[in-house]
């Protein structure tokens, strides 16, 4: 099978990541050379730590060695399944696939990681929605066992079938859900997340008395902000607005104090600072 993903960010570098550790040729594309070097990078460090854990059989240089970076679109065309992960926003997602939908084979399966938006409206744009599905994927990529698979309104049985099949083949779990805004994965978290930084807002507590209380009162792994950092915030802010557009409550308002932070470019992890410095 030919592995197609676009956008060699973290979840796309790591999408990309695992189905060649898995054995598929992979072609990965992003918009400029420097973010496929970067996207390079993070797949050779990630590689790297597997591999001195004895969690990688083969030599990272082997798994690398099936990845092809590209800035060409052309080389999609004999894809047998694409998966998307460019930045969250639906009008450029949908132009994406619009491409996509000329570029590919007739019978190759054209998927969104997507964190909230209507898988049903991109696979519209697509033009071949029976052939288009939800793969979304969690982070950190390597290490995380989900894939919830969202089946949009056409998504046929038999590419539901073929995307479990392959998820199950990057040794994750696949899940299935219907396509609502947030799925079932964000549509809980993501609001817990935004309460967190409403309580940051309202001075309830410090950042990390609130990790804190998180981590070590609820066993989760990470605390909220620090999770949040770790997503980006400005996919946080995206998937909150598909939330409270989508199901119209104001219980789904994204925080004033998340949208300041965006609108300051401080995206979390990825831009250096969000509620941490990195
Ligand atoms: N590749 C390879 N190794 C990695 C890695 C990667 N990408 N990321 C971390 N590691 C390694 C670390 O280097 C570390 O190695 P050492 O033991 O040698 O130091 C090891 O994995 C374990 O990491 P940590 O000790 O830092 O911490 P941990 O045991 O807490 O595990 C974690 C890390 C799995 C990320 C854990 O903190 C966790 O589960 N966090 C929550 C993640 C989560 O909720 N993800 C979902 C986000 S939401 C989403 O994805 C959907 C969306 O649409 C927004
Ligand atoms: P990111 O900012 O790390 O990476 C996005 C990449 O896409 C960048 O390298 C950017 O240059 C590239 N890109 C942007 N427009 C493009 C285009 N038109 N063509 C090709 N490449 C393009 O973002 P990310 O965190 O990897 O998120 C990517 C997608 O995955 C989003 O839809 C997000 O909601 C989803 N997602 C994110 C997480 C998370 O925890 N960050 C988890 C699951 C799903």
């Amino acid at each position: 099978m030919k592995f197609g993903v676009i956008g060699a960010g973290q979840m796309g570098g790591g999408i990309a990541q695992v189905a060649a550790q898995s054995g598929f040729d992979v072609v990965v594309h992003d918009v400029k050379d420097e973010f496929l070097s970067r996207g390079r990078a993070t797949i050779e460090k990630s590689l790297a730590k597997l591999h001195e854990k004895g969690r990688l059989t083969e030599t990272p240089a082997e798994v690398l060695g099936r990845i092809k970076f590209t800035t060409d679109l052309q080389d999609f065309a004999d894809c047998d399944l694409v998966v998307e992960a460019i930045v969250e926003n639906e009008a450029i997602k949908a132009q994406l696939f619009r491409q996509l939908g000329e570029i590919v084979k007739p019978e190759g399966i054209l998927a969104s990681n997507t964190s909230s938006i209507p898988i049903t409206s991109l696979a519209t744009a697509s033009g071949r929605p029976e052939k288009f599905i939800g793969m979304h994927f969690m982070n950190p990529v390597p290490l995380m066992q989900l894939v919830e698979v969202i089946r949009g309104y056409s998504t046929s049985d038999e590419t539901a079938q073929k995307v479990t099949e392959a998820a199950r083949a990057m040794g994750k779990t696949p899940v299935e859900c219907n396509d609502y805004p947030g799925f079932v994965s964000n549509r809980i978290l993501m609001p817990m997340l935004n309460e967190a930084i409403q309580c940051v807002m309202e001075g309830v507590a410090e950042p990390e008395a609130i990790d804190q209380i998180m981590k070590l009162g609820m066993n989760h792994p990470m605390g909220p902000l620090t999770l949040a950092d770790f997503i980006g915030l400005d996919t946080c802010l995206a998937i909150m607005e598909v939330l409270h557009q989508g199901l119209g409550d104001d219980k789904y308002r994204p925080s004033p104090l998340l949208r300041k932070m965006v609108q300051a470019g401080l995206l979390g992890r990825k831009s250096g600072r969000g509620f941490y410095s990195y």
